[in-house]
């Protein structure tokens, strides 16, 4: 099963001016751009909901992916459902064939990697890792380590100083992957999720300031940059 990675696309001359956060839906031809760019949402909030302890509304998809959509990456398996190189092939117009390339991206959706990058406080470029899912029968082939490769290296390319994500203290195997990937704990989040379970505050120091920042304060415990998981580094979340 050929796994291809891509840059999600969205539809045609769909670029909000301004986004959504409500459930509001814009009026829209039945096939229109932005009816197409939902219906992506909804296939990409399926396969991440499925193991999410707090599922997010529809708004959340909107405010990262219809901002940052060159920051979400997807994973699609060309071995189900219609292949993506035939699609364009049958199609007799470039519409229907955007059109059945967007369909077809949605069937074969595997795994996602959902990302944005933002002035930290007007003193850094911070990126951070939103969401990251792999449907379970695909899990254990390095499809989430390829898709966290592709943001960061486009973070970094965007200019991130750091990059940071939460994640659940009992998620062993998202832990895993990050750190292997040079992640670092940063911070405990005291019951940061709404089934009251503590978060990690993983970071990815990127440029040299942020690296000595994180390293001054894993010394300054006298410990490795591993180690400095309870420390408390600034006062919010979002720190
Ligand atoms: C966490 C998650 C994204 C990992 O996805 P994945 O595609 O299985 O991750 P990878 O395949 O890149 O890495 C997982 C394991 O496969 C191993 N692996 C990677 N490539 C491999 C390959 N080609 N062959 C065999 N094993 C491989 C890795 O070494 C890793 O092993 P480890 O966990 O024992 O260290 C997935 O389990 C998931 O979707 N979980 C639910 C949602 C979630 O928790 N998201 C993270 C929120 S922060």
């Amino acid at each position: 099963m050929p796994i291809i990675y891509r840059k999600y696309e969205p539809p045609q001359t769909c670029t909000p001016a301004v986004v959504t956060t409500g459930e509001e839906k814009t009026p829209d031809r039945p096939d229109g751009p932005r009816d197409n760019a939902e219906r992506d949402l909804t296939a990409i909030r399926r396969l991440i909901s499925q193991d999410l302890s707090e599922p997010y509304g529809i708004y959340v998809y909107r405010y990262f992916i219809y901002q940052w959509p060159h920051l979400c990456f997807l994973a699609l398996d060309d071995g189900i459902g219609t292949s993506l190189s035939m699609t364009a092939d049958a199609a007799t117009t470039a519409e229907d064939a955007a059109h059945a390339d967007t369909q077809t991206q949605r069937d074969n959706l595997v795994g996602v990697v959902v990302c944005k990058l933002a002035s930290h406080r007007g003193v850094k470029q911070r990126g951070y890792i939103a969401m990251l899912a792999v449907a379970t029968a695909y899990r254990g082939r390095g499809i989430a380590t390829k898709l966290v490769r592709l943001a960061i290296d486009r973070m970094i390319q965007d200019g991130a100083d750091e990059i940071v994500l939460e994640t659940e203290v009992d998620n062993e195997s998202a832990i895993r992957l990050y750190e292997r990937m040079g992640f670092i704990r940063s911070k405990r989040m005291h019951r940061y999720y709404m089934n009251a379970s503590d978060a990690f505050r993983l970071v990815l120091p990127v440029k040299v300031e942020s690296t000595i920042r994180y390293c001054v304060l894993a010394n300054e415990l006298d410990a490795g940059p591993r180690s400095v998981a309870d420390l408390e580094i600034g006062s919010s979340s979002e720190t």
